[in-house]
């Protein structure tokens, strides 16, 4: 039979670009208000990218944090996956452009695209590799630069987003140490029959660039927001009950819940109908807005720093994304401190 290793959290990490837009900001180039972002999104304000940084640059940062913190060589690391919907360019991929640049030499790198998703699938195929033993080492990354996609024309798209990176370093361990598995449960899903609620429609091979492209916006993100909404509250509530049904868990014995950071009013929906305490629920969108699949990363980063997620703490964690996708994890958080 073969023995299937544990896994541990070894480190993490995240990073925020410097300038900040704040919901005034906003008022001053499209016809909104910081009034109606608050209520209706729970956004205050978000980083973005300087003309010159793209994803990679996030994602070296949040993973130099993330490797110091695990005590980690680069060269030790033996895969690097980026979860990213905004890549530094088609080819090659972020996750060579950051191998490279950290000097994980003697690792296998790729890119994952499940939009905002994007994180917990490059976590469920890092947890592949590491279980059967294939690889020791993975770091994970989620990292998006959304605001070179923005159109500034579009007061809909262009308030909910913002930029930043978040990193995790993961390591398989011997059956037998002490540390219980960080992964307690993993699930994840897609229905390509939605992708057209959410997309980039120019700049592939399915409508490359043209200057007609260019004067019909359609290299910048495209979202039916109430569609996404609808989506958003359904599959929430299904990943967190599948999640306690898989593991017999309850509602309470989970410390944290950590929900996509898409919209306060997509998370309150789950907290009101699950009966969540708000203490439990970890927010950042307020601070962020919604950095995709750099969200989950960045948050827990975020809350492990500050103290608030502890060692061997259940962490509850539910996303949803472009493609249509989906994904959730119960974490244990194993770190040491
Ligand atoms: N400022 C002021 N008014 C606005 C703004 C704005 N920024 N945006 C929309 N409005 C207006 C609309 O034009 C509309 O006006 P009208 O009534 O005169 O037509 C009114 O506000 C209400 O618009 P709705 O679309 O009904 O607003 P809603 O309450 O649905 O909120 C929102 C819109 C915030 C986009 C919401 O639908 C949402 O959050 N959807 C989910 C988005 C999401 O989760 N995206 C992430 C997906 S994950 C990924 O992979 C990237």
């Amino acid at each position: 039979m073969t023995v299937l290793n544990k896994i541990k959290i070894a480190g993490i990490g995240s990073y925020v670009p410097e300038r900040i837009m704040t919901n005034f900001d906003f008022e001053k180039i499209v016809d909104t208000s910081d009034e109606w972002i608050t209520t209706r999104t729970g956004i205050k304000k978000r980083h973005f990218a300087s003309e010159s940084e793209a994803s990679s640059d996030f994602a070296i940062k949040a993973s130099l944090i993330a490797l110091k913190d695990a005590k980690m060589d680069p060269k030790d690391i033996d895969l690097v996956i980026v979860g990213t919907a905004t890549p530094d360019m088609l080819f090659p991929s972020t996750a060579c452009i950051v191998a490279s640049a950290l000097g994980c030499v003697n690792a296998t790198a790729f890119d994952i695209s499940a939009g905002c998703s994007g994180f917990v699938f490059s976590l469920s195929i890092a947890v592949q590799y590491l279980r059967t033993g294939h690889f020791k080492n993975a770091l994970i990354i989620g990292t998006e630069a959304l605001s070179k996609f923005l159109d500034f024309s579009n007061r809909e798209t262009s308030v909910l987003f913002g930029d930043g990176a978040g990193a995790m370093v993961l390591r398989n361990i011997e059956t037998d140490t002490n540390d219980d598995d960080a992964i307690v449960a993993l699930i994840t899903g897609s229905d390509g029959s939605g992708g057209n609620k959410l997309l980039l429609p120019a700049g592939g091979s399915r409508m490359p660039a043209s200057i007609q492209t260019v004067k019909n916006h359609l290299h910048y993100v495209h979202m039916e927001g109430k569609e996404i909404f609808k989506f958003a509250v359904r599959i929430s509530d299904t990943i967190v009950d599948t999640l306690l049904k898989n593991t017999n868990l309850t509602i309470e014995s989970i410390d944290h819940y950590l929900f996509h950071q898409a919209n306060i009013r997509i998370l309150d929906s789950a907290v009101k109908r699950l009966n969540i305490p708000w203490e439990k629920v970890i927010v950042t969108i307020d601070e962020y807005g919604n950095t995709s699949s750099a969200a989950i990363p960045m948050a827990l980063s975020i809350s492990s720093s500050s103290g608030r997620i502890k060692k061997n703490d259940l962490i509850l964690i539910a996303v949803f994304g472009a493609g249509l996708t989906w994904g959730g994890a119960i974490l244990r958080w194993n770190k040491d401190e």
